[in-house]
């Protein structure tokens, strides 16, 4: 595994947070959070960040983002769930190591994202139709992450061992 970047990609609420935090205390690496770096530069939270720039500002700092963890090494990343949309950041982000996409399905993840407000693109009346149509608009560019691993049903660390099996170590 030597010294490669672990991407976790997927959906809002997939456990890209929680799982890369584990992997990185279990791998003694830094953990990185791609939306928590904007939210530090931009001094504001992403719903902020949306609402006064607009979703383009946030598109183009998550780019900034992808290109310079990329230059890294050693890191476990958490990609924001829309960092798929741009195929420069998972280019950027898969050749500086394993890129893996956590999976998990429209009703687990209304279970797992509740009824928290620090996601923009689910205000929506019907949210659960929201993720779905979501998923499925942004379905090809989830699969194309070389590896996948499906989350549904299982344990933040039941996922951080997929993962470390799924990339062979
Ligand atoms: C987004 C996912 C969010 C955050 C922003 C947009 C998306 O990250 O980057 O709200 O487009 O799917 P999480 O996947 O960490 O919630």
């Amino acid at each position: 595994m030597q010294n490669r970047n672990i991407t976790l990609f997927g959906f809002m609420g997939t456990g890209k947070s929680a799982v890369g935090q584990i992997l990185a205390k279990q791998l003694d690496r830094t953990f990185v959070d791609c939306d928590a770096i904007i939210e530090e530069r931009e001094g504001m939270s992403i719903p902020e960040l949306f609402e006064s720039r607009g979703e383009p500002y946030f598109r183009a700092r998550e780019a900034d983002v992808a290109r310079e963890v990329s230059e890294r090494q050693g890191l476990v990343i958490s990609a924001g769930g829309g960092m798929v949309l741009d195929p420069a950041n998972v280019e950027a982000l898969a050749g500086s190591g394993y890129a893996v996409c956590l999976r998990a399905d429209a009703d687990e993840i209304l279970r797992r994202v509740g009824h928290n407000t620090h996601r923009p693109l689910l205000t929506a009346p019907d949210r659960h139709e929201r993720i779905e149509a979501l998923l499925a608009e942004r379905e090809s560019r989830y699969a194309s992450i070389p590896i996948q691993v499906d989350t549904t049903g299982l344990s933040v660390a039941d996922v951080a061992r997929r993962v470390l099996e799924a990339i062979g170590n």
